[in-house]
């Protein structure tokens, strides 16, 4: 029983630091902001943000990017201190272990995989649909069948309806070149996303400046036309309204949803091993990536509300047809490829991430070690497991509808969230000396408000997600009793102290 909520020493975890076959130390901090601002501007922003304002928030919106990027900073500022403090690949997962015990880190590392698988399979969803839209600009449409999942999410009952299609095609084919580039080496991938970054920042700044010109501010009132909350509790409502099919709407409820737009500066924190001076560089890239984030993410917000009445915002792809809206179809086509671009690299720094947790998994016997654990001997990724994810990327991404993805994802990234804020409380008690190269401002004020602002938005998403999450979170404990458990490296070495 004492196994079950028997904690990681920390000690042991720097030693574990100077081991044998860790990963390559190459990234700095420009590269770590780069990976950061990769990872986090993509189908949120140019995907989610129009079906937000359009059905939840309205202009409102603004108020739901900044809520839910203060949420973040919140977070960002705990995950940064634990960051400086244990600089080793598993992020959460990690921390939970010293923290919080080995039950506790199943249920985070096993909840940070689902989060950057559906995660990724949310973005191929969203990349399809902006690739899609590009390709259509030169005459190329894919028959129904290749071109989108069976299964889509109906707003007016909150359940799903079959479609024409079979498969997202394009979403499955990108999920396996990014798989591609992956196993080849991490290097190569960090240059290839500096590309991305600076294209899609580029887009972003291009949509600011070129929209502001065409704001129309009497598109702003009603500003929150679904109120300014949409809280419930378990399918009970407990503040402001519903949609059809009972889910929360209004700033907050938005909040909850665009929060997906911000989900990817933790990423950073998972490639620590990979920092060539991780306790000063990784606390920097996570901070600045997600500064640069929000502001932009509100600005843009404010563009396009301004742009559109929000009842006449595009659910698909909000942000390119606004510009067809006013007028500027080659701003569209613009945009649209710088889209693509964008969310492809999110896709690759998400796709990164989850073999990484596996990887620290394994090596504590979590997970097979020597299939998880596995480095490649040539390019030294981990190459089986991303393989695998690989393929159960694919299969969420090819048959299910972008929105249950999007949810699924955000829930299960809030619930990481909650708990490493826990985990930054806990620590300080429990080890107050250790060295922080980076401690978390204003304590315990932020933990405590990253902790309840992350519930808060937990509360305000349809209810499925929580039994989705449940569901996903009780394969997590079958597996832990049955493999996990006996495998533990750090029962094993419990057992022999005689513990
Ligand atoms: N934040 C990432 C995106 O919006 C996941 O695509």
């Amino acid at each position: 029983m004492s196994n079950l909520f028997a904690r990681k020493p920390f000690e042991l975890l720097m030693e574990e630091m100077k081991g044998e076959n860790r990963l390559r130390r190459v990234l700095g901090p420009v590269q770590l902001t780069s990976l950061g601002v990769g990872a986090v501007i993509g189908a949120g922003i140019f995907v989610a943000t129009g079906a937000a304002a359009h059905n939840v928030a309205g202009p409102s919106l603004m108020i739901s990017y900044a809520v839910a990027g203060i949420t973040c900073i919140f977070a960002a500022l705990c995950y940064a201190e634990f960051a400086s403090m244990a600089p080793v690949a598993g992020s959460a997962y990690t921390y939970a272990y010293t923290t919080l015990g080995e039950l506790f880190a199943w249920i985070i590392g096993w909840d940070l995989v689902l989060e950057y698988a559906v995660g990724s399979a949310t973005v191929a969803n969203g990349w399809s649909g902006y690739f899609q839209s590009v390709i259509a600009k030169i005459g190329i449409v894919l028959p129904p069948a290749l071109a989108g999942p069976p299964l889509v999410y109906d707003t007016a009952t909150g359940g799903l309806i079959a479609t024409s299609g079979v498969i997202n095609l394009p979403a499955v084919i990108i999920v396996g070149i990014v798989t591609m580039i992956l196993v080849k080496g991490i290097q190569e991938s960090a240059s290839f996303n500096a590309t991305m970054v600076f294209i899609k920042v580029a887009a972003v700044i291009f949509v600011i400046l070129v929209g502001s010109f065409y704001i129309s501010p009497e598109n702003w009132t009603p500003f929150a036309p679904y109120g300014m909350s949409g809280l419930g509790f378990f399918g009970y409502t407990i503040a402001g309204q519903t949609d059809a099919g009972g889910a929360p709407v209004g700033m907050l409820a938005g909040a909850a949803i665009i929060f997906f737009a911000y989900i990817g500066f933790d990423s950073v924190s998972t490639h620590a091993e990979e920092a060539r001076n991780p306790k000063k560089d990784v606390p920097i890239g996570i901070i600045a990536s997600l500064l640069i984030c929000t502001v932009l993410y509100i600005a843009v917000v404010a563009v396009l509300t301004g742009m559109v009445p929000y009842h006449e915002i595009s659910i698909n792809a909000g942000v390119s047809d606004a510009f067809k809206h006013a007028g500027l179809p080659w701003a569209e086509v613009i945009i649209a490829s710088a889209g693509v671009a964008g969310i492809t690299s999110v896709l690759l720094v998400m796709m990164l991430s989850g073999p990484r947790v596996f990887l620290a998994m394994a090596r504590d016997g979590m997970v097979p070690q020597s299939f998880f654990s596995a480095v490649h001997p040539k390019f030294k990724t981990p190459w089986k497991s991303t393989i695998l994810i690989g393929i159960f990327v694919s299969i969420l991404t090819g048959f299910l509808p972008i929105d249950a993805l999007l949810h699924l994802t955000n829930i299960g990234t809030l619930l990481a969230f909650v708990i490493v804020c826990a985990a930054v409380l806990i620590m300080r008690k429990t080890h107050p000396h250790v060295e922080r190269p980076f401690k978390s401002p204003l304590f315990p004020f932020v933990p405590i408000m990253g902790m309840l602002c992350c519930l808060m938005l937990m509360f305000s998403l349809p209810v499925a997600n929580w039994w989705r999450l449940f569901a996903w979170l009780g394969i997590g404990f079958v597996i832990y009793f049955a493999y996990s458990r006996r495998h533990s490296v750090l029962a094993q070495l419990r057992a022999k102290q005689g513990k």
